[in-house]
Formats: structure tokens, C-alpha cells, sequence
């Protein structure tokens, strides 16, 4: 069974709970395991609307347990929450908010520590890959970026170019970067790494998923716009079953 997040980045507010609802209603027919990352202002109340029938995640956290730190949330805060998992290094926060690779690895560590599975974000610039360096940038992301055990791991691939785009990559270039990532993981991190979820990124919809998620070494996606509906991540699960 294939692994579908939804990433809400900065996008929800209370009426929003009501998709939450819908697709943990939907998880056990839904053909996918489901997990939803909402903003951190919603993260207590979807775990708690969701119990245990979708998992409930965080989107980033401080790479400290507590502190002076204002306004960060750490990764025991998010478990305290009842989230299950956290989304670090997504594309958006390397490029906004400056976070580097080993910012990146810190967090992941600190986040395995508290309990949370993570998924780590990698992906190439269309400038990157224009200049045939997009296995060099993302082989770099994922030697600095990455926890010191796969345990807990997922890996994102989510080429930049690719989100909110509509455009995604020929189905031969996912297969050879997930490929690659699959090696580089096992190379680091030795059986274990040919355990870890590679998710595929960037826009992904109902229409493309099936073709996307019949890839191989692809084990899900990380979905950014078509997540903010139930009935477009579902139709996503659907088409990956
Ligand atoms: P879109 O699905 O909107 O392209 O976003 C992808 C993404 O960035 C998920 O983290």
C-alpha cells in the first residue's frame, strides 16, 4: 500500500477540520495509508478529530526540546499535540526560510529523538537539472540532510520546478532519481535503507498518481494543493491502490 501525505503548507483554518474528518472517515476503504500535515494551528485539533485512523504530522520543528526560542515549536511539543510525524526541509523552507542541510539533519535527529517519524525533503532546481547537476544537488541534500539512523525515515523527492506548477517529471527521469536516491540510502545506512519510503513530489492529482505511483521505487507522494480537499486526496489513494 502506497504512503499519500498531504502537505497543507500555510493553508487552513478551523472549517478546514471538516476535510480532516472526511478523510479519516474514508482511511480504511481509501485503497492508501493516509497522513496530513495541516498548519501547526490545527495539528492538536485534526489529531484529536483523527484518533487513529489517519496519522497527523507537523511541517517543521526547532531542532531544541524547549526553550528560548520565539516562535518555534519543537518536536515534543508536536508529539505532545498528538502529531505522529513532521515534514523537514520542504523546498520552501530551504529557499524562505534559509535552512540549511545540517539545520536539516539537527532537526530530523531531534525529531526521531522525540518519537516522530520524518520525512525528509530533497529536489533539484529546473535550473539544477537544466544544467545536468540534479543528481549532484540532491545527493548533497541527502548527505547533509539526513537522520543518523533510517529508522523512522521517509525520504520526499519533490523536484522545485514541479510544485504548484502542473508539471511533472517524464515518468524516466522519477525512476532514475528514485533509483539513485534508493542507492545513496543504501549505501548509508545498509539493509535498513532499502526499507525507506521514497515519496515522489510535485504536483501530484488525481489524474497523474496512478501513473506516478506505478514508478518504480516510488512508495507514495507528498501532495501540496489537491491534499486541501478530501475528495481529491482520496481520489489520489484511489488511483495509487
Ligand atoms: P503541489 O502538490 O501543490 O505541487 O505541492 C507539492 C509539495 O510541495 C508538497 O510538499
Amino acid at each position: 500500500m502506497k504512503l499519500i501525505v498531504g502537505n497543507w503548507k500555510m493553508n487552513g483554518r478551523r472549517a478546514a477540520l471538516a476535510e480532516v474528518e472526511a478523510v479519516a472517515a474514508a482511511a480504511d476503504t481509501a485503497g492508501a495509508r493516509l497522513w496530513l500535515a495541516p498548519p501547526a494551528t490545527l495539528v492538536m485539533a485534526a489529531a484529536d478529530s483523527a484518533g487513529d485512523r489517519i496519522a497527523i504530522g507537523g511541517q517543521d520543528c526547532h531542532h531544541a526540546e524547549d526553550g528560548a526560542h520565539t516562535g518555534c515549536i519543537s518536536a515534543a511539543q508536536l508529539v505532545d499535540a498528538g502529531a505522529r510525524f513532521v515534514i523537514l526541509g520542504h523546498s520552501e523552507r530551504r529557499a524562505n526560510q534559509d535552512e540549511s542541510d545540517a539545520l536539516i539533519s539537527a532537526k530530523a535527529n531531534a525529531a526521531r529523538a522525540a518519537g516522530l517519524d520524518v520525512i525528509v525533503c530533497v529536489g533539484e532546481t529546473e535550473a539544477e537539472r537544466d544544467g545536468g547537476q540534479a543528481e549532484a544537488v540532491v545527493g548533497g541534500q541527502l548527505q547533509g540532510s539526513l537522520p543518523s539512523g533510517a529508522d523512522g525515515l521517509i525520504v520526499a523527492y519533490e523536484p522545485v520546478w514541479a510544485i504548484g506548477t502542473g508539471r511533472v517529471p517524464a515518468e524516466a527521469d522519477v525512476a532514475a532519481m528514485h533509483g539513485f536516491i534508493r542507492a545513496r540510502l543504501v549505501a548509508r545506512y545498509g539493509p535498513a535503507g532499502g526499507e525507506v519510503i521514497i515519496l515522489y513530489g510535485g504536483s501530484v492529482k488525481p489524474d497523474n498518481a496512478a501513473t506516478l505511483m506505478a514508478v518504480p521505487e516510488v512508495g507514495g507522494a507528498l501532495v501540496g494543493g489537491a491534499s486541501l480537499k478530501a475528495d481529491s486526496l482520496l481520489a489520489i489513494a484511489a488511483a495509487s491502490a
